[in-house]
């Protein structure tokens, strides 16, 4: 039996994992963001904690006997969070998130430091990653920068509680902007330029290598045996590809979570720094990936259902459902940049934007519309990746995927076949498991199959393509208005 634990933003999310490939169990338990000033978003490890404490304890109370048998457990988790620590290990201020925006000036700086920083890293500077965070803390908050014994990953913070070892995998590592990924070790002029030794980041293993072992005390309080191993895992996209059989060359998925995502694995390390695009290495030796990512997709809808005054998102999907074609062509257009944007803007500082209101717009309309704009951004990301392979299908993952709404009109607006598989939802935590067991001997072939697909979702109208037109006309003529 295998455990899977996946630290989202919006929720840490458990699956038990059985050689069969049954899920056995499942848990969650939900997480707050903060937001304290304009471009910043923070979330407390304590909560991180918290949460996986109440998952493990649900789980443990729901499922002994599975528990009793897991030889393993894979963690993953959202990327390029800085959580600092001091000498007793305890953090030193709440984590910097992947959308926070507050650090572009150290994107400069980062880029001046080190000019062959996009050949060493596979990208550019940007905002979310952990190493402009870090010279941001610097220069912002040097008393606590004084104080940074070691800086972590989410997820690694998870296993630090759980194991008492500081290891991170390759594939989350890439997202701190300090790996040298062709290489797949710490750079030593990134590290060096935020100010730091690398004695204060974490030991480096492969996602589905052993990274450590669970507690005694954790596996007495859990019902598991001795010697549980802790997988390297891996950051929540390479687990999502891992979950769903994304292993293969020119194999790729589509993401609808809090942030969308268009993630294809490459021959080799590709970096294609200047079109934003993030090249990373896989959670899998000897394998990268490269992926578009957008910082608003399932967030987006969350917040229209609630400036709707919606109950909850299925009612307002409900009601886009029932949009006749005119509605949807005349509808209002949607800018998804809530929280800035990455692929292909690199632009913290983006806001969103409906565009084209009237009376008679309700909301329905400004529902459909963010279906759409997420939508036309992730169309941005495909193109910025050199487009689809043609006749290429991907895998769907992410809450967001729930709606075969939204997943037709993503597969019409990207001209893809779009599949959607059992386990899609909960993609992470699958894959974390299914990395628990590579680690523990599983192979590859058998471990990492594609889930059978349940819908097929086909291209099957060109309608959007002058709402496109327009949609991509808009960005470059009200950025920095307002
Ligand atoms: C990827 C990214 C997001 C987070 C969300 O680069 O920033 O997808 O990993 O959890």
């Amino acid at each position: 039996m295998y455990l899977g634990l996946d630290l989202g933003t919006s929720a840490l999310k458990a699956v038990l994992l059985a050689p069969d490939h049954s899920v056995a169990g499942q848990a969650s338990a939900s997480l707050a963001i903060a937001q304290p000033r304009p471009l910043w978003s923070e979330q407390n490890p304590a909560d991180w904690e918290a949460a996986l404490f109440a998952v493990c304890d649900e789980l443990a109370a729901a499922h002994p006997g599975e528990m009793a048998r897991v030889r393993a457990i894979g963690l993953a988790g959202q990327m390029h969070g800085a959580v600092v620590l001091d000498a007793a290990r305890r953090p030193l201020r709440p984590a910097i998130l992947w959308n926070d925006g507050r650090s572009h000036a150290e994107c400069a700086a980062l880029d001046a430091a080190v000019p062959d920083a996009p050949a060493i890293t596979g990208n550019r500077a940007m905002p979310g990653f952990t190493a402009p965070k870090l010279l941001w803390l610097a220069r912002h908050e040097p008393e606590v920068f004084a104080q940074i014994h070691l800086v972590l990953l989410p997820k690694d913070f998870l296993r630090l509680r759980l194991s008492g070892e500081a290891v991170t995998d390759m594939s989350d590592a890439s997202g701190m902007f300090l790996l040298d990924v062709a290489a797949r070790a710490w750079s030593a002029p990134l590290v060096a330029a935020c100010s730091l030794t690398p004695a204060q980041l974490p030991r480096l293993v492969e996602g589905s290598a052993p990274a450590a072992t669970l507690l005694p005390q954790m596996a007495r309080r859990w019902g598991m045996g001795e010697g549980v191993i802790l997988a390297g895992g891996a950051g929540d996209n390479a687990a999502c590809a891992i979950g769903m059989g994304v292993v293969r060359p020119g194999d790729g998925f589509v993401s609808l979570g809090t942030s969308g995502v268009i993630f294809r694995v490459t021959d080799g390390f590709q970096p294609n720094a200047a079109a934003c695009i993030h090249a990373f290495c896989h959670a899998l030796p000897g394998t990268w990936h490269q992926m578009a990512v957008i910082l608003s997709a399932a967030s987006a809808l969350r917040w229209v259902t609630r400036l709707t005054g919606s109950a909850d998102e299925a009612s307002l999907l409900a009601q886009v459902a029932l949009l006749p074609p005119e509605a949807r062509a005349t509808a209002p257009l949607f800018l998804p940049y809530l929280s800035g944007e990455r692929t292909p803007h690199n632009d913290a500082e983006a806001t969103g934007a409906f565009l084209g209101l009237t009376h008679a717009h309700g909301a329905a309309a400004l529902g459909y519309a963010v279906l759409e704009g997420v939508a036309f951004a992730l169309r941005d990301g495909l193109l910025a990746l050199g487009g689809g392979a043609p006749g290429g299908r991907f895998i769907l993952v992410g809450g967001g995927t729930r709606s075969p709404l939204w997943c037709q009109l993503l597969a019409d607006i990207l001209g893809m076949t779009l599949i959607f598989s059992e386990g899609g939802e909960n993609a992470g935590a699958l894959g974390a498991a299914r990395l628990a067991w590579l680690a523990d001997g599983g192979a590859l072939d058998s471990v990492c199959r594609q889930p059978a697909a349940q819908h097929v979702f086909t291209p099957a109208s060109t309608g959007w393509a002058p709402r496109y037109a327009s949609f991509r006309a808009v960005y470059p003529k009200l950025n920095r208005l307002v």
